[in-house]
């Protein structure tokens, strides 16, 4: 029997089934908070990897589902029943790749790939009594699917969030294998859609490992400090698979702090912890401290930074004082090997980077990076604005759209709620002024401020530019800013419109009186490329526009940060200029390889000086 046959018959019995069993056999995802502090089993290293731009892993050839879901290795490939046919891939003797990692980067036929991507491991596993274990991945690019010992555990769309699948009842004692299809077709109804202007790495770009938690676990919790009451941390703890009742512990050791609460019905403990001579998280002072949490078998420890953010008027406040945000937007693109940015390394040198700036803020663009950042911004104390890829133009008129840009903003603000570094969510870059697309992004604001009440939303937005007699007025009054607590503006003064003395002709128009962040400003320049400031594409250029830009921002009166289009050069397939980008948007302050271009000296000296913006 022909072997697509051979599937054919199974699927029929498969498409048979109801919508809902075949819905369940597609288990849902959960997210574990705080999961880089669980004990785990790494499952990084080197995974079988199969290209499948046809599909022929998930169809058969007349395009129906293959019942087993995947590469079914059941039967073996040097099979000799006649009716078996030849089973025409094999994990085992497939050429292999790292993980975590894009593709595109660790293979050059891989480079421009975009399409189906199986990867296989086998592991070994010893199951624990009254134990649930979790398959943990920090991110997957963009659509997956996950089987153990062919059994389907979980799948999940999103590039750039993490996801745990419930393993416990397929895993087996001893010899078991994972097999992941990770999808990084780019699709009019993905978030974000067709068009953007960084390089789509596809795989799985981040960690993969095995947690056992106990039968009842600490699954998501919130602690931050009160606005009204800096003696006061509140929030709540959701322990899953525990009665009402069951008694939740909070405790911060250093301050002999300890709190006891008890879940409600659903499953959530409401925590009220006082707490004495609590040293606010800052930039100056990025105090963590150590908190425990338990309930029942589970314990769990984080460490977190404790302090306020919030608007008054035209002003951003962190622990009620006036601040001024010194940044830079930051893409996860890795420093020196590029692809995308995922070990500490890679983390320590993109925010050693902003604190040699003189930096004390980071916009990562455009979407969540790996937990590590975040981590390492709470350490450092450099203060992050978090966005999903809302990005250009979505499908603002899809409700499916809707939800699945809901369901990223979700897993952002679950993975990152307790880290103090993190004061602003935003929803969105550069959308296209549209009815559908503010009623969507006001529901996303909104939906945002009910996941997290504590920080504050904002959006980067496109600005109008009207003729002046003496030169040119930008104009903020993007609907969408109604619905934002901070307004993030972007413009390009000096390279996409105008000469870099263009900005000394500009005035701002900000119909708001909201503080103002200017999310993105620059221009492009190949590190050691010299020349006069009048030949674009020279760092003396790049300098040029960096110069005029500071002094026109300081010009406006609620501008309360800075994030300049961008820390380092990172691959887009939009920049094709021979000798020049070569597959890199070039607006770096810093080249790939690291060489500071001379636009870095112009912001430090701003920033460390401070004489850019004003936080009053
Ligand atoms: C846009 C966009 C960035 C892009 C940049 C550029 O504003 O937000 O993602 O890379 O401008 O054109 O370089």
């Amino acid at each position: 029997m022909h072997p697509s046959l051979r599937i054919t018959l199974a699927a029929a019995a498969l498409l048979a089934l109801p919508l809902a069993a075949r819905a369940a056999e597609t288990a849902n995802t959960t997210l574990l908070v705080d999961i880089d502090h669980r004990p785990a089993t790494s499952l990084n290293g080197d995974w079988h990897t199969i290209v499948d731009p046809y599909g022929d892993g998930l169809f058969n050839f007349h395009h129906e589902v293959n019942p087993r879901g995947y590469f079914n290795n059941a039967q073996q490939p040097t099979s000799t029943a006649d009716d078996q046919g030849p089973v025409e891939y094999n994990f085992a003797t497939s050429p292999t790749l790292k993980v975590p990692g894009d593709w595109n980067t660790q293979r050059p036929d891989l480079f421009y790939y975009e399409g189906l991507f199986w990867y296989q491991k086998d592991f070994k596993y010893s199951p624990k009594p009254n134990t649930r274990t979790f398959l943990h991945f920090g991110a997957v690019n963009y659509q997956s699917y996950v089987w153990v010992n062919a059994q389907k555990v979980c799948q999940h769309e999103g590039g750039f969030t993490a996801f745990d699948c419930d393993v416990t009842s397929a895993l087996k004692s001893g010899d078991n294998v994972v097999v992941v299809a990770a999808d990084n077709t780019r699709k009019a109804d993905n978030v974000p859609t067709l068009q953007t202007d960084w390089w789509n790495y596809g795989g799985i770009t981040r960690d993969v490992s095995l947690v056992d938690v106990p039968q009842q676990f600490i699954d998501d919790y919130d602690l931050h400090l009160s606005r009204t009451d800096h003696s006061l941390i509140e929030g709540y703890v959701h322990v899953e698979g525990a009665p009402a009742g069951t008694t939740v512990t909070v405790s911060l050791p250093e301050l002999h702090a300890t709190t006891h609460a008890t879940l409600g019905a659903d499953s959530r403990a409401v925590i009220t912890l006082p707490v004495k001579s609590l040293s606010l998280w800052s930039p100056e002072n990025p105090k963590l401290y150590r908190v425990s949490l338990a309930s029942g078998p589970d314990t769990l420890e984080d460490d977190m930074g404790f302090r306020t953010v919030e608007v008054r008027g035209t002003q951003i406040l962190l622990n009620g004082q006036p601040v001024f945000l010194r940044g830079v937007c930051v893409h996860a693109e890795a420093p020196y090997r590029t692809g995308r940015a995922v070990t500490q390394q890679d983390v320590d040198t993109l925010l050693g980077w902003v604190k040699e700036l003189g930096g004390n803020f980071a916009r990562l663009a455009h979407y969540p990076h790996d937990q590590r950042m975040t981590r390492t911004a709470d350490r450092l104390g450099i203060m992050i604005w978090s966005e999903i890829p809302d990005y250009w133009a979505l499908q603002f008129d899809n409700p499916a759209v809707l939800v699945k840009s809901k369901q990223q903003l979700a897993e952002m603000i679950r993975r990152d709620r307790n880290k103090a570094s993190i004061i602003l969510w935003s929803v969105a870059n550069e959308t296209p002024n549209t009815q559908p697309r503010t009623k969507f992004l006001t529901t996303m604001a909104d939906e945002a401020r009910k996941l997290d009440p504590t920080r504050l939303v904002t959006a980067a937005l496109l600005v109008r530019t009207e003729k002046s007699a003496t030169g040119s007025n930008k104009i903020v009054d993007d609907p969408l800013g109604a619905a934002l607590d901070v307004i993030g503006a972007n413009e390009y003064i000096g390279w996409y419109e105008q000469k870099p003395s263009g900005a000394d002709t500009t005035n701002w128009d900000i119909r708001y009186q909201k503080p103002l962040i200017m999310s993105e400003f620059g221009g492009e320049a190949i590190a050691g490329r010299h020349g006069t400031p009048d030949q674009r594409w020279t760092e003396e250029y790049q300098a040029e526009i960096f110069k005029h830009q500071i002094l026109m921002l300081n010009k406006i009166p609620q501008l309360r940060g800075t994030t300049p289009w961008v820390l380092m050069d990172f691959r887009s397939p939009r920049r094709v200029l021979p000798g020049l980008q070569d597959n890199f948007n070039r607006k770096g302050l810093i080249s790939d390889q690291g060489q500071k271009k001379q636009a870095f000296t112009i912001l430090q000296n701003a920033y460390k000086n401070k004489t850019v913006g004003k936080p009053e």
